[in-house]
């Protein structure tokens, strides 16, 4: 195995509280090896769209100062982007049709040319797909789990998702008060894109009354019998938490977009489960969507240690010779995953799970 000298880093896919966390110990870390450490902007568009960013920017040195005081902070300092997954880049042919192309041999000339040895891959599984596709291509690449939605397989959890739990319990917490006060059904939209642990998890923990999600498809008659249950019992109000990703029995996801070189934009269902509660039993029912709100601000203490936890854990595999594997939370330690194991399926809520038995033994309703 050749020695390192120089290591990059990215961030790909949806931002996460925590991944200006990770980059800070991946740099310090490596900086303390003795190894240079180089950040690729925006996913891997620093690297094979150099000549697009002002004075050739594409890829910034990190020094120890540069990384200063970021632990604390939202977003990332490299950029990211979920558009123009390299694999599938959307192009236009002669006749101007948009095609995807593979671009990961340009990916690969860029490493060699900028004398780069290993890459520490920040991201979920889409990101975590590509850099698997590199490493197989003779790339050193140790992938770090990234995303609010927590759905990649072979680690307890990933970074970001703690922090947009905790705020959609809190904000959760703030509609209780104003459903209460005009005794409505208040239905709040998370993000998890095609897995329900942040509704899972959030609902239980802000003490919904449903909580649908893509794992068990609903039935809006159900929901609609356990409302009017509460509402007989006096509780003339209600918490409604869906998933984005929820369906209802034997329907489809709710899609806002759909684009060349991405995933769907899914959204658009509390909407829609609102207004359709409110025609079924009258009751007065507005809809919230959290958004992108679940992934600013700052990572919660949880979020911020296993980030730091993650990123000197990949400088360290780095150093011990590991290649081509992702690191993963196995309490009370962090050990090291094939990446190929990690991407191969997504981590979905189990139906059997201690969380979802709870939620029952609680009162509250799936729709199933
Ligand atoms: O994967 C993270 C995530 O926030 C999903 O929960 C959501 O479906 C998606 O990204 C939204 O992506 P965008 O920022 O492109 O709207």
């Amino acid at each position: 195995m050749t020695e390192i000298r120089r290591i990059a880093i990215n961030t790909g896919g949806g931002d996460a509280p925590g991944l200006n966390a990770v980059i800070r110990a991946v740099v310090i870390a490596a900086l303390n090896r003795g190894w240079r450490c180089t950040g690729i902007r925006d996913g891997y568009n620093g690297l094979f769209l150099g000549d697009t960013y002002p004075n050739g920017d594409g890829l910034i040195e990190l020094t120890r100062q540069r990384v200063s005081g970021i632990t604390h902070l939202g977003g990332t300092i490299l950029g990211t982007t979920n558009k123009g997954n390299p694999l599938r880049y959307p192009m236009r042919d002669p006749g101007g049709k948009v095609i995807e192309v593979d671009r990961s041999d340009e990916i690969m000339r860029g490493f060699r040319r900028h004398e780069i040895d290993a890459l520490v891959a920040i991201g979920g599984d889409g990101s975590l797909s590509i850099a698997e596709v590199l490493h197989r291509k003779g790339l050193r690449v140790i992938g770090v789990p990234k995303t609010i939605d927590n759905d990649l397989d072979k680690t307890v959890i990933t970074f970001g998702f703690d922090t947009a739990v905790s705020f959609a319990t809190e904000c959760i917490d703030r509609l209780h008060t104003t459903a209460e006060a005009h005794r409505r059904v208040m239905v709040v939209e998370v993000m998890g894109r095609y897995a329900g642990w942040i509704a899972l998890n959030a609902g239980v923990s802000g003490g919904a009354d449903v909580i649908l999600i893509p794992e068990i498809p609903y039935d809006l008659a159900k929901v609609g019998q356990a409302l009017q249950q509460r509402f007989e019992a006096g509780r003339q109000f209600a918490i409604i938490v869906v998933a984005e990703g929820a369906t209802p029995a034997g329907g489809t996801h709710s899609v806002v977009a759909r684009e060349a070189g991405r995933a769907d934009r899914l959204g658009g269902l509390a909407e829609a489960v609102a207004g359709q509660l409110q025609e079924l039993t009258g009751f007065e029912a507005r809809h919230v969507v959290l958004g992108h709100l679940l992934r600013g601000g700052s990572p919660t203490t949880f979020d911020r240690l296993i980030s730091l936890r993650f990123g000197a854990a990949a400088v360290r595999a780095l150093a011990e010779g590991q290649d081509g594997v992702m690191v993963a939370l196995d309490p009370p330690t962090v050990r090291y995953v094939p990446l190929n194991e990690a991407t191969a399926r997504m981590k979905r809520v189990p139906l059997g799970c201690d969380t979802i038995l709870t939620a029952r033994e609680l009162g509250m309703c799936f729709g199933d």
